[in-house]
């Protein structure tokens, strides 16, 4: 009898120290995750829209096709799984995301969004980031109902926001072949880069007066560098293409100032910025020392030099081994690379993410 007391006691006192360390440590308590294709998780799937991907062989190492545009995780999958999420985020637009759910966070992204409400028009239906913006004020006013709006703001000052989103800005708005020749000549790429920054300020600011305050927005990668670039820009011959990676790094230098801005007007907000460029520029030219057979073809594909011409779907090959691609398929990394990229945005230093990298800003 005695010595099960003793193990109540010593059961309490482990008790309270679990407590104390989670109330000292500020774990993740929900991830929010707006952008793009490159963290979609099948939000395009209840929209009627060309950029889908939920079919075959998208998702072959996920186990089915869900609209990821990838063979198995996203990058802010594995983010969410690292930080101690035991479920992946689902998507807004899924009837299945309602209740209690969703205090543990929605994902908003959308494939073809983008900055501005005109960008990736060629997809007809795209959730651009305004319109998820819209979307997560809906959620928030549902978890405000359940909960209060003081937990509310504890929930959100301990979530993970992420706002991957700019790559489509240039691929499918201001670069569009043929659509987008006039433009380029009328507004110059400094011009284009100004209005997206301005743009992206109203957003992110909109974001923080809703509640968001450990705000992580990657910035746009080596878009150059993807097959469909490749492939579209032959006499680039085995270079990257020029004007994309221009474009990107145009728009990257003056994102970190935003963010360093923002962190500073917005009381309580820190704003990381991760530098998945030179990350996946990094990934691209070293690709062999990461284990990598082949940074610029990509492994789901049907045509083109660079296997960039045609988005993955039923009628494409897969290449022998996932793993050993850089690329899944014409525009989006492989689940072997998202994992890279996530584990420098977790544990990475102050060139790949800053001023704090994720396992700091969380404690875990
Ligand atoms: C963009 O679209 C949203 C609706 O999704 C709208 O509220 C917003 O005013 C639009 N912005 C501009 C600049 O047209
Ligand atoms: C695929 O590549 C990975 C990474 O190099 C390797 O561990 C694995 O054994 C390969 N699988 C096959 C079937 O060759």
């Amino acid at each position: 009898m005695r010595s099960i007391g003793m193990v109540k006691v010593v059961v309490r006192m482990v008790m309270v120290l679990i407590w104390s360390g989670t109330c000292l440590a500020e774990t993740l308590s929900a991830n929010f995750v707006f952008g793009d294709s490159l963290v979609e998780v099948g939000n395009n799937n209840y929209i009627t829209s060309l950029s889908k991907a939920n079919y075959v062989p998208n998702g072959i190492d996920f186990g089915r096709p869900t609209g990821r545009y990838t063979n198995g995780r996203t990058i802010v999958d594995i983010l969410g799984q690292e930080l101690g999420l035991k479920e992946y985020t689902p998507p807004y637009l899924a009837p299945t995301t309602v209740g209690p759910i969703v205090l543990k966070g929605v994902n908003y992204a959308s494939g073809g969004g983008g900055i501005l409400n005109r960008t990736g028009k060629i997809f007809g239906g795209r959730i651009n980031l305004d319109a998820q913006l819209d979307n997560f004020a809906n959620t928030r006013q549902d978890i405000i109902s359940r909960i209060g709006a003081p937990a509310a703001q504890d929930l959100f000052n301990g979530a993970l926001f992420s706002v991957t989103i700019g790559s489509n800005d240039f691929i499918n708005n201001y670069l569009t072949p043929v659509l987008s020749t006039i433009e380029r000549k009328l507004v110059s790429p400094e011009a284009f880069v100004g209005e997206l920054i301005t743009r992206f300020r109203g957003q992110l600011t909109r974001l923080y007066d809703m509640g968001g305050r450990k705000i992580v927005v990657p910035n746009v990668g080596p878009i150059g560098c993807i097959p469909y670039q490749r492939d579209i820009n032959p006499t680039a011959g085995d270079n990257c293409v020029a004007l994309p990676n221009h474009l990107a790094q145009l728009f990257n230098m003056q994102l970190k100032g935003l963010l360093q801005e923002l962190s500073i007007s917005l009381k309580g907000s820190t704003f990381i910025f991760a530098d998945v460029y030179q990350i996946v520029a990094d990934i691209v030219q070293n690709y062999k020392s990461y284990g990598f057979d082949n940074a610029d073809f990509a492994c789901c594909y049907v045509t083109g030099k660079h296997g960039g011409l045609v988005p993955c779907g039923p009628t494409s090959k897969v290449c022998p081994n996932r793993s050993k691609y850089v690329f899944w398929d014409p525009y989006h990394p492989s689940d072997a690379s998202n994992s890279i990229i996530a584990k420098r945005l977790l544990e990475g230093d102050i060139n790949d993410i800053s001023p704090l990298n994720l396992r700091a800003l969380f404690n875990v």
